[in-house]
């Protein structure tokens, strides 16, 4: 169960963040109402915000997720890959450790992005990503072995379309993915019940269970009535402005 979640809104120069997409700039006001019906989600699945203010000398910066790693054992602040984030993890190193978290961090010359980080309950998948490097990976496997989870890499350097590993993967719970079809087929998943998703819905990979509910994007209505038809709560929400930025639902908080 998660308890609470750091948020923290898009600044007002958010299009000046870093983006592979081709979908024009974000419209900021629009970015901020749909930010705060994420927030009031979040707070409907039971938790309580720690809310940050917004940061324009990182325009990323709403993209909390890629700044820790958080398991009830494991707290590990990262070290994120593109250059120009690097900096955004110190207003989240402040705001754990006033919450009394044990902080472990990723160290120089490794990288992590939490977006490559997928945890399934005992279990964490480790993307190596354009932004996770393998020694960045290797630190961190070796901290989450050490407080009892099992690992395994899944390198996406190859897989078209995403840029990290959740945005083509999601743990559900109970055993079960929902994954993007380039990664159905990966060794790492295949003793793990999959929910396959056709391509022209694959920006509905990144969801987000949060204690009763999964939080999906608005939009994709075929993986919806299929997660609908396993028995999840949904809660869509639209996420059109995060997509435009390269980022999705989790991105957008850390849970723990
Ligand atoms: N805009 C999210 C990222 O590229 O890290």
């Amino acid at each position: 169960m998660f308890r609470s979640a750091i948020v923290r809104p898009p600044s007002a120069n958010f299009a000046e963040g870093l983006t592979r997409e081709s979908l024009g700039p974000p419209d900021v006001a629009l970015a901020l109402a749909q930010h705060a019906r994420y927030c009031d989600a979040l707070e409907r699945c039971g938790l309580n915000l720690i809310r940050l203010p917004a940061d324009a000398r990182h325009p990323d910066a709403c993209f909390v997720e890629d700044t820790a790693v958080l398991l009830p054992r494991c707290s590990v602040i990262t070290r994120p890959g593109a250059d120009r984030r690097r900096g955004e993890i110190d207003a989240i190193r402040e705001s754990l450790a006033q919450q009394g978290h044990a902080l472990q961090a990723i160290v120089e010359p490794g990288t992590v992005d939490g977006g490559d980080i997928c945890e399934a309950g005992e279990h964490v998948f480790i993307g190596i990503s354009a932004r996770t490097d393998a020694g960045g990976a290797a630190q961190l496997a070796r901290r989450l072995q050490a407080a009892g989870h099992t690992t395994s890499e899944v390198d996406i350097r190859d897989t078209p379309g995403i840029l990290h590993l959740k945005s083509g993967l999601s743990w559900l719970g109970d055993g079960r993915l929902l994954l993007i079809a380039a990664l159905a087929d990966h060794p790492a998943f295949a003793a793990w019940e999959r929910v396959r998703i056709e391509s022209d819905e694959a920006y509905a990979a990144n969801a987000v269970r949060v204690n009763d509910h999964l939080l999906v994007a608005a939009g994709y209505p075929r993986t919806a009535a299929r997660l609908r038809e396993l028995g999840h709560a949904l809660i869509e929400l639209d996420m059109s402005e995060f997509r435009k930025m390269d980022g999705g639902l989790s991105c957008l908080s850390l849970r723990y």
